[in-house]
């Protein structure tokens, strides 16, 4: 008998690297905590520690939004996978080795291939390797770029019938409004007419519940969030982490969270040769989490050239998972 010798992993994963500008966590630091309102941007939040204490967020009790998003999917992912149609190219923001995207690729129909766009370049090699040894029949093409940027998609080399990008876990929620227009805009471009954009929000809620899920009782959100005045101290900063006190509030006319950072007294910190002054009670601002009602949502992906045609909630609509699609 002769064997069917299928392509090896190797053969169906390709790595473009369009070698994206990295951030400068000093100089940007720097000019967020020179500002009237100080601030820190929050993809700092995500070194090893960070990484891990993000991870032991999702599993808290308080923390609804992941565990919400999943059953979600785990309820409706055959229902999403059939609007997608088959031969869909599937592109995901972020290196592409989740529980939820793997849900969504056990449940595509024949996908033609799977783009990961991925800041960084061994990560994405490492998932693409991974997802390709999963999914014995599907090319996967890394893309070593930043995905908050303008892009250019390489194409698998099956036909693909159309482009559908996967946004899970609530992250536009930590785009201001206009950056998440910004970003839809990008991502209806980047799929084209007749693509789409499965993406999940956290919805508006009773505030009791959205605080407490930022503010939960064993302190691992207050680990997480001071983690980048850790970080800070590994590049030349001199903060005290005891002296600052994490807070969580609901930012009503916002509609969003506002992870901060209390100090505890006046005080001056260093950060290289700068110093900056913070007075009692002054906070630093290190994440907003916007929560969205499914109109606002939807105008903004109007905005955005998509029209939002399908969406799955949970049973107390605290999460949705939206269907975006192009004309
Ligand atoms: C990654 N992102 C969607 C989380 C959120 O809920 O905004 C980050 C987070 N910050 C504090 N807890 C979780």
């Amino acid at each position: 008998m002769i064997a069917f010798d299928p392509l090896s992993t190797n053969e169906r994963v390709r790595v473009v690297d369009l070698h994206p500008k990295l951030g400068d966590l000093r100089q940007e630091s720097i000019d967020g905590l020179r500002r009237s309102q100080k601030a820190l941007p929050c993809k700092y939040f995500y070194d090893a520690l960070g990484a891990r204490l993000f991870e032991a967020i999702t599993e808290l009790p308080e923390y609804y939004p992941t565990r919400t998003e999943l059953r979600i999917m785990s309820q409706a992912v055959h229902e999403m996978a059939d609007s997608i149609g088959t031969h869909a190219t599937l592109v995901e923001f972020g290196s592409g080795v989740g529980l939820k995207t793997q849900k969504l690729l056990d449940a595509l129909i024949d996908p033609s291939g799977c783009v990961l766009i991925d800041i960084s370049r061994a990560a994405l090699e490492a998932s693409a390797h991974q997802l390709a040894g999963r999914y014995e029949d599907m090319e996967v093409i890394g893309v070593c770029a930043d995905y908050t940027q303008a892009l250019r998609l390489p194409r698998p080399h099956r036909p693909s019938a159309r482009t559908v990008a996967f946004f899970p876990g609530s992250t536009i929620g930590n785009f201001t409004r206009d950056e998440a227009v910004r970003f839809l805009g990008r991502v209806s471009e980047l799929v084209g007419q007749g693509g789409g954009l499965l993406v999940g929000i956290d919805r508006k809620k009773d505030t009791k519940a959205i605080e407490d899920a930022y503010n939960d009782s064993l302190g691992v959100t207050a680990a997480f969030n001071l983690n980048i005045l850790r970080r800070l101290n590994q590049i030349g900063a001199n903060f005290d982490l005891t002296q600052f006190r994490h807070h969580a509030p609901y930012v009503e006319r916002e509609g969003r969270i506002e992870m901060r950072l209390v100090s505890e007294r006046d005080q001056m910190v260093r950060l290289g040769d700068v110093q900056i002054a913070l007075s009692a009670g002054e906070h630093i601002v290190t994440e907003h989490s916007h929560k969205y009602d499914l109109d606002q949502f939807e105008d903004m992906a109007q905005a955005a050239g998509f029209r939002l045609t399908k969406q799955w909630s949970d049973e107390r609509d605290w999460f949705s998972v939206c269907l975006l699609e192009v004309d």
